[in-house]
């Protein structure tokens, strides 16, 4: 029998997040989800073990990695995201706002990545949840001009873990696009459910192991950096 595969997923209590864990428990992966406070739907996601982080906070993410130190994950997922200030935009933005923007969509995310690496097995993955919104070869509107550049910021801090942090270890790295989702923040006229969401990353996750970068959305279709 094949081993049982591990997945920790970072940013859980609800939404795509909890979905992923409720999606990934189902096929028989064993899974951590990570909360920031008590949540009831990651509770009753099908989790194996539940931890408490914010990756804004840096040392709740150092003290999981320490409390995990020796486990060995297939799957690494920094689904943690934020929508940003309700006006989106760049007329209006503070320095605070855009701050907290930036740092919870792009760089701690890295850095819980950079810091969880070392916990992700050989042949196995780290994953981002990304946007399309992300992609600057493929805009061609204005919408949420803030969070859609967090996302590229993500994209390109992405690219750098890629080729450094990465670089010569069989390990794959995957930019997600959950498609416009049903969720707090996607809201009720989103194309699709979490469930159809989360089926398709599950699906485009397990069929695209090994090394490389790649930018794909749940269908599986390569999305424009
Ligand atoms: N829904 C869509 O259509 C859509 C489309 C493209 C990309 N995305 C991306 O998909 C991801 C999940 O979005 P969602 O639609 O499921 O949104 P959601 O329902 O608003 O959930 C956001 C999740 O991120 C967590 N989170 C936020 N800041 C965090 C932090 N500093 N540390 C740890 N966890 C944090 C939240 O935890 P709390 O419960 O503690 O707040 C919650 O679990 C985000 O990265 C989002 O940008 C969503």
């Amino acid at each position: 029998m094949a081993d049982q595969q591990t997945a920790l997923i970072i940013g859980a209590s609800r939404g795509l997040g909890a979905g992923l864990v409720r999606e990934l428990a189902g096929r028989g992966w064993s899974v951590i989800g990570t909360q920031r406070k008590p949540s009831a739907e990651l509770a009753e996601a099908g989790a194996a073990a539940i931890e408490t982080v914010d990756i804004d906070d840096h040392a709740s993410v150092t003290a999981l990695a320490g409390k995990l130190a020796g486990q060995a994950f297939d799957l690494v997922l920094v689904n943690a995201g934020v929508t940003g200030p309700g006006h989106a935009s760049a007329d209006k933005v503070t320095g605070q706002e855009l701050g907290a923007l930036m740092m919870t969509n792009a760089v701690a995310p890295i850095r819980t990545a950079r810091t969880l690496l070392p916990l992700v097995k050989d042949d196995g993955t780290v994953a981002f949840m990304s946007s399309g919104l992300g992609s600057v070869a493929g805009r061609t509107h204005d919408m949420a001009e803030l969070y859609s550049a967090s996302k590229a910021a993500l994209n390109s801090l992405t690219r750098g873990f890629a080729a450094k942090d990465v670089a010569g270890k069989n390990v794959g790295v995957v930019n997600l696009h959950p498609g416009w989702v049903k969720t707090d923040m996607g809201g009720e006229g989103a194309d699709i459910d979490v469930a159809t969401s989360v089926a398709g990353m599950v699906d485009v996750l397990e069929a695209n192991r090994g090394p490389g970068h790649k930018f794909l959305d749940y269908q599986g279709k390569t999305l424009p950096w």
